[in-house]
């Protein structure tokens, strides 16, 4: 499993923070230093101490962690709050006037968003829910394009109890009629469509396609206006956005929830070919959010944040529709495709509403720096005063190029590491203090308890020498399970040590000066531009198309996607000359697409005779990956069953 973890990455550049930056930073040196001290003598204090200042509830809490049934921990839990009173009410008395989101459509379409609207907007919404029936408990799909009803309806969901599960609207009709099922949803809130790339991507459609064989406990769909193009409505179903919300109140009470209430399932892939709907509470989650807006983003008032991702997505829901605006901020939400009307689309977002920090994804560096320092510096950034990447390890050659055109040596880079499942940032430098290395996300935050253990548990001190990515100590914003499946839980995260440690399922090293290297994952999970995939999703797509056999899927390093996806096949039929089928690979792309999502369609697909297996029939990943990475083979072969195959994957025969 984690043989030969090996570091080959030598990166010595250190950047500190400038001392303008340093000095206006919210975070100095001594606060740092007293945050990490509060958190080692006392780590339940210490957050109790952040919820009590940094949340504001219905009904303090006493208990500030319940470890009785561990892994299954509970913090705060005798309180109660409201998620969406947190984000929005709290900040009337001074700041109804200030702008919330800032919005601008591919086609140039623009609104402005203050908190007053924000909060006539989401309680309207929530009383059109409750009016639907829905109350606190009942989970709602949210399957929308990157607009700002897609965060009030968000918003409208906690506000009334209701567990929103947010489906990314790249995601495919089949998908999305999984997630429905899995969580027996009663209501999904779409739209007619979105834009993106200058085409309408055919949400509703694909709604409907989903609702054709989705379990009967979908009752409503609540649609959005948004492209305005011809959309079939089911009589008795489906009703407007506008209709559901007309007539009623601006005004409603946010039910008051247990700090444990589930504020919302998110879906994400596994070593299994069926995702996980990871659950978050409700005051741990936005806790996490808001100190990590603080330490991490440096959250200032007057800032314009600009987090990237898709509310489809974790960074979505905690730098988008929550985070920001638990600590009163304004946001930018850019609905389309950044290279609209050329790559230089981000950079004239930034320029237009004058966004102050930028946070992204390795992935769209890459892609953006590709077409050259001239299309950025075509734009005033001038702006910007911190940047921000999440998903991936950040190639050096990417960072430094972020770093020089981007942030004009001005900007810290805060690298984040957290996955879904950690609800907020856990490993990245406090930008005003943290000195930076191009490929590291630093430090673990104060009360996140990370570490690198070997295969016994037992942590590696050693410097560079690579182990499993762990976490010692349970968080407030950490998952409370997987939704259904207790048993997935208990395997995926704590099984490995007993319930010792949380297990990220990441591979990582420490440097000599405690910096964290994230080297990759450790499971049959694949990360492509940012997205966790499974590669056994994948490989149950391809195996359900009538004329596929067997597959196997594996990771081939890629330059902008960071990882691409690379399928072996072998057909019913006989195996096509040369191990190529252009034709029927197209099919089978469109056909992964169809059954999960674009963003899972391989980038290339081999057919063999055969895949590589131990004589017990278990195919070995690990020599395919490297067939695919197209680098020599070292590993033993001798206890595969049909050694010869190997020169046919290689294309030697
Ligand atoms: O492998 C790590 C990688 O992304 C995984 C989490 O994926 P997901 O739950 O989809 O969330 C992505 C956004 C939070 C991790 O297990 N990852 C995430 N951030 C980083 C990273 N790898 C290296 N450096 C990062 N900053």
């Amino acid at each position: 499993m984690v043989q030969n973890i090996d570091s080959i990455l030598q990166e010595n550049r250190l950047f500190p923070p400038t001392a303008d930056f340093a000095n206006s930073a919210s975070i100095n040196a001594a606060k740092l230093q007293a945050l990490y001290q509060q958190a080692e003598e006392h780590h339940e204090g210490f957050w109790a101490e952040l919820a009590r200042s940094e949340l504001a509830w219905k009904k303090p809490f006493n208990k500030t962690l319940n470890s009785d049934h561990a892994p299954h921990y509970r913090w705060f839990e005798d309180g109660k709050l409201n998620v969406s009173y947190n984000c929005i009410d709290r900040h009337l008395p001074d700041k109804a006037d200030k702008t919330a989101i800032i919005f601008e459509g591919e086609q140039g379409d623009t609104r402005h968003i203050s908190y007053a609207e924000l909060h006539q907007e989401t309680c309207r919404f929530a009383n059109a829910l409750k009016a639907q029936g829905i109350a606190s408990g009942d989970r709602v799909v949210i399957y929308m394009p990157m607009v700002p009803e897609a965060i009030i309806a968000m918003q409208a969901c906690a506000r009334i109890g209701a567990i929103h599960s947010v489906v990314f609207g790249g995601f495919s009709a089949e998908a999305l009629k999984d997630r429905i099922d899995d969580a027996s949803a009663k209501l999904l809130i779409t739209a007619d469509g979105g834009h993106r790339g200058g085409k309408i991507v055919e949400l509703k459609a694909a709604a409907d396609k989903a609702l054709e064989s989705c379990g009967d406990s979908l009752q409503t769909v609540i649609v959005l206006k948004r492209t305005a193009h011809d959309v079939t409505m089911k009589a008795g179903r489906d009703i407007w956005w506008t209709d559901a919300t007309q007539g009623l109140s601006d005004e409603c009470e946010p039910v008051w929830v247990d700090a444990e209430h589930p504020l919302f399932l998110l879906y994400t892939s596994g070593s299994t070919g069926k995702p996980k709907g990871i659950v978050h509470s409700s005051a741990g989650y936005l806790l996490g959010t808001i100190v990590t807006m603080k330490w991490v983003f440096d959250h200032r008032a007057d800032d314009i944040f600009w987090c990237t991702a898709d509310v489809g997505w974790i960074t979505g829901h905690s730098y988008v529709a929550y985070g920001p605006l638990a600590v009163g901020g304004t946001i930018m939400v850019y609905e389309g495709a950044p290279t609209v009307p050329d790559t230089g689309r981000f950079w004239q977002l930034c320029e237009t509403h004058k966004v102050t920090v930028f946070y992204t994804a390795p992935t769209a560096i890459r892609a953006l720096m590709k077409s050259g320092d001239e299309v950025p510096n075509r734009y005033d950034l001038s702006s910007i005063r911190l940047l921000g990447t999440v998903g991936e390890p950040i190639n050096p050659e990417a960072w430094m190029w972020y770093h020089m055109v981007i942030g004009k040596t001005r900007c810290p880079i805060v690298d984040t590491w957290w996955q879904t499942e950690t609800g907020a940032n856990m490993i990245a430098p406090v930008p005003g203090v943290v000195a930076t290395k191009p490929g590291s996300c630093t430090r673990a935050l104060p009360g996140m308890a990370l570490d690198v253990v070997d295969e016994e548990g037992n942590p590696i001190t050693t410097p560079n020498k690579g182990g499993l990515l762990v976490v010692r100590k349970p968080w407030p914003s950490m998952l409370r399970g997987v939704w259904g499946d207790e048993a997935r839980y208990i395997e995926a995260y704590w099984g490995m040590f007993n319930n010792r440690y949380y297990v990220a399922g990441d591979s990582a090293r420490r440097d000599e000066d405690g910096y964290f290297w994230i080297m990759g994952r450790i499971d049959d999970v694949l990360n492509v531009s940012g997205h966790r995939l499974g590669t056994m999703e994948v490989e149950s797509a391809l195996v359900a198309h009538p004329a596929v056999v067997e597959a196997a899927v594996v990771g081939r390093p890629d330059e902008i996607k960071g990882e691409a996806i690379l399928a072996y096949v072998v057909l019913k039929g006989a195996r096509p000359e040369g191990g190529k089928d252009a034709t029927l690979t197209q099919e089978l792309r469109s056909w992964v697409g169809e059954q999960i999502g674009a963003i899972a369609k391989p980038s290339d697909i081999r057919y063999a005779d055969n895949l590589p297996k131990t004589r017990s029939g278990k195919i070995m990943r690990r020599l395919l990956r490297t067939i695919a990475s197209g680098e020599e083979i070292t590993q033993d072969t001798s206890t595969l069953e049909n050694e010869t195959i190997l020169l046919q994957l290689q294309g030697k025969e």
